[in-house]
């Protein structure tokens, strides 16, 4: 060999090195689903329907099937409830391992025993969970959830709605993303994606 070609092999081992470094410390990026997938969920504490505070790690031993809402949404939340509560009831005892969860966006309104009602009203196993303003605003956050509060004073003084995305998320026992689901998710859909991960 002489001495260009091993020059040239050198440096290209040289450079497939800094790439594999680069790669692996995440500086070249990773795709933009991975990178936001592995952004979402995280540490919350919260209140539940009893007023008792509750994190993730109350929840440890559960597949998490997470939403966010609020008790008056006219139409996305009820239909998302309905349909996580169709899927549980779809997956029967093989759901035995999933927690559902529904977070408001609401505090200022859907109180501990209200939040708790409501969620009841859709399945016995869904959890209402609520908080303090930072504490909600916290929780979403960490989700990626988007929400702002929108007057409506054609309905009275004071009134709002709130604008807010509407995806489930399913997380895994030890609190990482598995997948989400849309609000045109069907209950079979849902249960179906969430069989996919359970052992
Ligand atoms: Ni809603």
């Amino acid at each position: 060999m002489n001495r260009a070609i091993v020059w040239g092999l050198a440096g290209a081992a040289l450079i497939a090195f800094l790439l594999t470094l680069a790669g692996e410390r995440g500086m070249l990026g990773d795709p933009p689903e991975a990178q936001q997938a592995a952004d979402i969920g995280g540490a919350f504490t919260l209140l539940d329907s009893e007023g008792r505070s509750v994190t993730e790690a109350d929840f440890s031993d559960s597949y998490l099937l997470v939403s966010f809402g609020f008790t008056s949404c006219p139409d996305v939340c009820p239909t998302a409830l309905q349909t996580i509560g169709q899927a549980m009831d779809l997956l029967g005892d093989d759901g035995n391992p999933v927690q559902p969860i529904f977070i408001t966006l609401d505090p200022a309104r859907d109180t501990p025993a209200v939040v708790g009602a409501y969620t009841q009203a859709f399945h016995p196993k869904l959890i209402g969970l609520t908080g303090s303003a930072e504490q909600v605003a916290a929780a979403a956050g960490a989700y990626r959830v988007y929400y702002a509060e929108v007057p409506t004073p054609e309905t009275g003084d004071g009134d709002y709605t709130i604008d807010h995305s509407a995806f489930v998320y399913l997380m895994s026992p030890d609190g990482a993303y598995l997948t989400h689901f849309s609000h045109a998710s069907t209950p079979e859909d849902m249960a179906a994606g969430v069989r996919d991960f359970l052992g």
